[in-house]
């Protein structure tokens, strides 16, 4: 199962403890995994931990291949919180890397009908749900349209997670996050985050030296966990990584929790890629590889995770790279189908200081 072989994958960076088992989502046979690794003394309080995920529902049928493009250009507009407009961004978002949001989000104003582009907020539109990412009730039941007594799980820009879940999450060890739709109106689920959406570390971002675009596809966790949320890495381009700062993040069963992100072969279009696939595809959960960013203690940890779904090589190398004055500590490539160190495992690296890249090459 996927647990088993992520946990291996991470067995470089010491692992220390695991929960007990993985936890089989009542709808799907879906796993979910929070691995825990330490600092290399062993005795020392955890380090990281990783939330590895694949999706709990299938989306629905890609409805719409219009409008997203990850070359859209980041509109200028001061979309407020409250305005419904998806014309707004696109899937690279609204705001310029690490600044902002400014402008807060008000509970009660936002139909459930309108999706809150903007802020860093971005639609979702070839996922199906009206721009959300997924959307779930309590007791496991899934709808297609935002509507009262569900939550409403969004996708944030390149480099942005979600603020908001619920505290109190389902006791199966499936979770769900979002706003919450009641009585036609959206409202915060995590009071404390007054921005639908907040920056990570800054301290990775993805570079494409290939000749075609990569769409990278991040798990909508705490949530569905499918890899529906984009960062699309132009050709020649680079784009920050959701670098998440596990420590105030979301807790699964009380451990902390690192973004996840399904990596498609380059010249996969982010419609067809940041999909729940189907088997043998090749992309969203078939994609031939999985990177893994989290912040925790004043360290960064980047991972290049195997994909037990598909061991063919991508048409790309990746390997993680300090950028200039950065401390980093590990190796860590997929070159030619291999990874650093023992060869098929996945590898993780740490960051202690400045910035590091995922290179593809
Ligand atoms: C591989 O695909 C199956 C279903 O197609 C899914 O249940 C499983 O979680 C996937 N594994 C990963 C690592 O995404």
């Amino acid at each position: 199962m996927l647990s088993k072989i992520i946990l291996a994958s991470l067995a470089a960076a010491p692992v220390l403890a695991a929960p007990a088992g993985a936890h089989h989502h009542a709808r799907r046979d879906a796993v979910t995994t929070v691995v825990q690794y330490v600092t290399a003394g062993g005795s020392s309080a955890p380090a990281a931990s990783s939330a590895v995920s694949s999706a709990a529902s299938s989306p629905a049928a890609s409805s719409s291949k219009a409008s997203s493009s990850g070359s859209s250009s980041p509109s200028s507009s001061s979309a407020s919180p409250s305005s419904s407009s998806s014309s707004s961004s696109g899937i690279s978002g609204d705001l310029s890397a690490f600044s902002g949001p400014s402008s807060k989000f008000q509970d009660g104003t936002v139909r459930c009908s309108d999706f809150p582009s903007g802020q860093g907020v971005i639609p979702l539109s070839w996922v199906g749900f009206g721009g959300w990412a997924s959307i779930m009730s309590d007791d496991g039941s899934t709808a297609d349209s935002c509507q009262d007594g569900y939550y409403c799980s969004y996708a944030c820009q390149p480099g942005m997670s979600k603020t908001q879940w619920p505290s109190q999450q389902p006791s199966d060890g499936r979770s769900v996050g979002g706003l919450e739709c009641r009585n036609g109106y959206l409202y915060r689920t995590n009071s404390d985050s007054e921005y639908l959406c907040e920056w990570g570390q800054d301290s990775a971002y993805a570079v494409n030296n290939k000749g075609q675009d990569i769409a990278m596809c991040r798990t909508d966790y705490p949530g569905s966990e499918n890899m529906v949320i984009p960062t699309v890495v132009g050709a020649g381009s680079s784009q920050p990584v959701s670098v998440v700062k596990e420590d105030s993040y979301y807790k699964w069963g009380g451990k902390k929790t690192s973004a996840q992100y399904y990596v498609n072969n380059a010249g996969v279009g982010v419609e067809d890629g940041c999909v729940w696939g189907t088997d043998g595809s090749g992309v969203g959960n078939w994609a031939p590889v999985v990177l893994g960013s989290g912040y925790t203690d004043g360290k960064t940890y980047l991972s290049i995770i195997p994909n037990p779904n598909n061991s063919d090589a991508p048409n790309f190398n990746v390997k993680i790279e300090a950028a200039d004055g950065a401390s980093v500590s590990g190796e860590c490539k997929y070159e030619d189908g291999k990874y650093s160190g023992s060869g098929s495992d996945g590898c993780t690296v740490t960051v202690t200081s400045g910035t590091a890249n995922f290179v593809f090459y």
